[in-house]
C-alpha cells in the first residue's frame, strides 16, 4: 500500500478508530447468511491490522460489538461470540510474533467467562510489545465509557482521594478505558452509513471523519490507503484560523 502523497498537509495519523460496518449486506447480496459476512470480515481485520502495522501507525481502533449490538438475534449474537473466540485463539500467537499489543475496551463482564479469560490472556502475552497497539471495542459504548469513568472519579471523591475542583479534561481521559492512547486522528466508517453509532464519543472530539459505502468485507489495503490519503489532504484547524495553520505549528 502506498500512503505517499506529492504535497500532504498531515503526517500519517497515529491513531485510526473503524467502524466496521456492512458484514451482514455483504452477505445479503450473495444470498448467503450474514454469518459468512461476519467470517468474510474477519479476514479483512487480518489485512487492515497488517495494513497499519506494516505503516507504522501507532494505534488501530477496531469496533468489534456494540453495547447495542445485543439487540440482534440470539442466534447473530451467539455467532459472533463464537467467532471473537476462535480468532483471538487463532490469532493471539500471530499478533505476539509480529510485536503487536492487543488490548480490549468495553464492559468485558456480559461476555462469557471463558471469552473474558483469552481477552485478559492476550492482553498480558502481549503488554510489553511496541510495534501497533490493537484495540479492539467489544461490547463497548461511548456512552458506558464515559458512566465508567465518572463513577470512578466519584468513588474517588467519595473516598477522599480527589475533590470536584480535580475534574480536568485530562482527569476524564485518564478515567476512559482508552487512557494513555492518543486520541482518533483519523475515523473510517464503511458501509455507507454516515454515524458514529455510540462509538468513542469524547474521543472523537477532533478525528477527521471518512465514510465510505464500501462494505466492510471488500475493505482493503487500497481502501485504507485512499482514507490516509484524505486524511493527510486535510487541513486541522483545532479552532484557529487556516492562516494560523499555515504560519505556525498548530496542535490541539
Ligand atoms: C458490522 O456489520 C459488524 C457488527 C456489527 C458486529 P453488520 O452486521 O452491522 O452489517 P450490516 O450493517 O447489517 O450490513
Ligand atoms: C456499529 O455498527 C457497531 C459495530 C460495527 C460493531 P451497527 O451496524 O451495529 O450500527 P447501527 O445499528 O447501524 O447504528
Ligand atoms: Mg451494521
Amino acid at each position: 500500500m502506498s500512503t505517499d502523497d506529492p504535497s500532504p498537509v498531515n503526517p500519517n495519523p497515529r491513531h485510526i478508530a473503524i467502524i466496521m460496518d456492512g458484514n451482514g449486506r455483504w452477505a445479503q447480496k450473495r444470498f448467503m447468511p450474514r454469518a459468512v459476512g461476519h467470517q468474510a470480515g474477519v479476514k479483512t481485520v487480518r489485512k487492515i491490522v497488517e495494513s497499519c502495522a506494516n505503516n507504522n501507525i501507532e494505534v488501530l481502533t477496531l469496533f468489534a460489538f456494540s453495547s447495542e449490538n445485543w439487540r440482534r438475534p440470539e442466534s447473530e449474537v451467539s455467532l459472533l461470540m463464537a467467532l471473537f473466540m476462535a480468532t483471538l485463539q487463532r490469532e493471539i500467537d500471530k499478533l505476539h510474533r509480529n510485536n503487536i499489543r492487543l488490548r480490549f475496551i468495553g464492559d468485558r463482564s456480559a461476555f462469557p467467562e471463558k471469552l473474558q479469560t483469552k481477552m485478559a490472556e492476550g492482553e498480558a502475552q502481549t503488554e510489553h510489545n511496541t510495534a501497533l497497539t490493537l484495540v479492539i471495542a467489544a461490547n463497548y459504548g461511548g456512552h458506558w465509557d464515559m458512566c465508567q469513568a465518572f463513577q470512578h472519579i466519584a468513588a474517588k471523591i467519595t473516598a477522599g482521594e480527589l475533590t470536584e475542583q480535580d475534574i480536568t479534561e485530562e482527569l476524564i481521559n485518564q478515567h476512559l478505558s482508552t487512557a494513555n492512547l492518543p486520541e482518533p486522528d483519523l475515523f473510517i466508517r464503511t458501509g455507507g452509513e454516515e454515524r458514529v453509532s455510540n462509538f468513542m464519543l469524547w474521543q472523537l472530539a477532533y478525528a477527521e471523519m471518512y465514510f465510505t459505502p464500501t462494505l466492510w468485507p471488500d475493505f482493503d489495503q487500497n481502501s485504507l490507503a485512499e482514507a490516509i490519503t484524505s486524511f493527510k489532504g486535510r487541513q486541522r484547524r483545532f479552532g484557529h484560523t487556516g492562516e494560523q495553520v499555515l504560519s505556525q505549528s498548530v496542535t490541539p
